[in-house]
C-alpha cells in the first residue's frame, strides 16, 4: 500500500421526483454526470489533507471548512479497522471544483467529496468497496451531520450511472443510532466495531436501481449559472409538500420508468412534463425566471425541458427527441445566457444514419 492512488467522484442530476423523494418511500429518477473531481492519496508520516476549495491544508484536528471530510475519515477508518485494516496516516489532496469562472454547477459536490474521501482511502488499502457499502457509509456520514437530504445523489454517484432510487427512513436510521446511545455528532468515535458492523448490515429500506433506458433521446443539462443551495430551498419548500404533491410525482415517475422501458417518447414526454407542473405549483422559489426560459425554450420542438434538483438556480434539464430538436433548444438557451454543460444520447438514436 506504499503507493499514490488516485480516484474520481462525479455528479448527478435529478430527472425526476425531486422534493417527493424527500418523503421515504418515494421513488426518483437520477442522471449520473461524468464531470469529476479527482482525489490523490499516499502514506504519510503524519495526516495532511489538501482540498483546493480551501487556501490551506489541515490534518485531522477539528476545522470547520474540513469538517465534512475530516468527518469521512473518522467513519472510514472506523469501518477499516472494524474490517481488520490497520490503519496509519495518509496525504489526500481533493481536486476538481464543480463551477467554472467561480460558479458553482449545483451538480452534487458535498456528496460527491464524502464519495471520494471514502473511495481515496479503499483505494489506499486496496480495499475493496461496492456501490452499495459506499452509498451507505456516505448516507452515515451525512446523517450524522445532520444532512437534510433524500440521499438520492449519493446514490447516484455511488452507481456511476442513471438510477432510480427509493428512498429510506433517515430519520428512523439517525434515531436508531441514537437509541443506541450514540452522540450523533460522534458517531465514527462512539460506533464500536461491531455496532458500525451492524448499522451496515441492517434493511435500510431503499432500493437503487441501474437503468438503461430502450428510449432514444438526447439528454441535455442547461446550466442557468445562478447558484443555489439546496439546503436552505429545502427549508423553504419542504412545508408545501403534500399527499396531491407526492402522489403525482410518484406516478410521474413510474411512468416514466416504463416510458424507458417500452421506448415510450409520449409517455416520457407527458411524465416529465407532469413532474415539471408538480414543482411549479410546489413553490414560487423552484422556477426562477432563468428555469423558466430553459423550460419555455422546448416550445414547439421535439423536446422536454424541466428544473432539475432544488431549483431556484443551478440545472435544468431536456429530453430531446431529435437531433435539429437538440440543436435549437441549445441554441435557444445560449440566447438565453443558458450555458450547455453537457450532453449524453441514450439508447438507440433515430437519426443516426443507418448501415
Ligand atoms: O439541487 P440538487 O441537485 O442538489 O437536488 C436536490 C433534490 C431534493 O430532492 C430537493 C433534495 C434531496 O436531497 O433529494
Ligand atoms: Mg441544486
Amino acid at each position: 500500500m506504499k503507493n499514490k492512488k488516485a480516484v474520481q467522484a462525479g455528479g448527478k442530476l435529478y430527472i425526476a421526483g425531486e422534493y417527493s423523494i424527500l418523503t421515504p418511500g418515494q421513488t426518483a429518477i437520477i442522471q449520473f454526470i461524468p464531470i469529476y473531481m479527482q482525489a490523490e492519496i499516499q502514506p504519510a508520516s503524519t495526516y495532511r489533507i489538501q482540498s483546493d476549495m480551501f487556501p490551506f491544508a489541515v490534518d485531522l484536528t477539528p476545522n470547520t471548512d474540513y469538517a465534512l471530510i475530516q468527518e469521512t475519515v473518522h467513519l472510514m477508518n472506523a469501518y477499516l479497522q472494524s474490517q481488520g485494516v490497520a490503519i496509519s496516516p495518509f496525504d489526500l489532496r481533493i481536486g476538481g471544483k464543480f463551477e467554472r469562472e467561480g460558479k458553482k454547477f449545483g451538480i452534487g459536490s458535498s456528496g460527491s467529496v464524502v464519495l471520494l474521501t471514502l473511495k481515496a482511502m479503499a483505494a489506499l488499502y486496496d480495499f475493496p468497496l461496492p456501490a452499495d457499502l459506499l452509498f451507505r457509509l456516505a448516507c452515515l456520514v451525512l446523517i450524522q451531520r445532520g444532512d437534510n437530504g433524500s440521499m438520492g445523489d449519493l446514490a447516484c454517484i455511488a452507481y456511476e450511472g442513471l438510477v432510480s432510487y427509493r428512498s429510506f427512513d433517515r430519520r428512523a436510521l439517525a434515531d436508531q443510532l441514537q437509541d443506541q446511545d450514540f452522540d450523533r455528532r460522534a458517531l465514527a468515535d462512539q460506533l464500536q466495531d461491531q455496532d458500525l458492523d451492524q448499522v451496515l448490515a441492517l434493511d435500510w429500506g431503499y432500493e437503487i436501481r441501474p437503468l438503461s433506458p430502450q428510449l432514444s433521446y438526447t439528454f441535455l443539462v442547461g446550466w442557468t449559472q445562478e447558484p443555489a443551495i439546496s439546503r436552505d430551498l429545502i427549508n423553504r419548500v419542504r412545508s408545501a409538500i403534500g399527499p396531491v404533491f407526492l402522489k403525482g410525482t410518484e406516478q410521474a415517475v413510474q411512468d416514466l420508468l416504463v416510458a424507458f422501458q417500452e421506448a415510450d417518447r409520449d409517455l416520457a414526454w407527458s411524465s416529465i412534463g407532469r413532474a415539471s407542473d408538480l414543482l411549479l405549483s410546489l413553490n414560487e422559489v423552484i422556477y426562477t425566471k432563468k428555469l423558466a426560459q430553459l423550460k419555455r425554450a422546448e416550445e414547439g420542438l421535439k423536446v422536454i425541458a424541466k428544473s432539475s434538483g432544488a431549483g431556484g438556480g443551478d440545472c435544468g434539464i431536456a429530453l430531446a427527441f431529435e437531433e435539429a430538436a437538440a440543436q435549437e433548444i441549445v441554441r435557444r438557451w445560449q440566447e438565453a445566457g443558458i450555458d450547455l454543460l453537457y450532453s449524453e444520447r441514450m439508447g438507440e438514436y433515430d437519426d443516426q444514419p443507418k448501415g
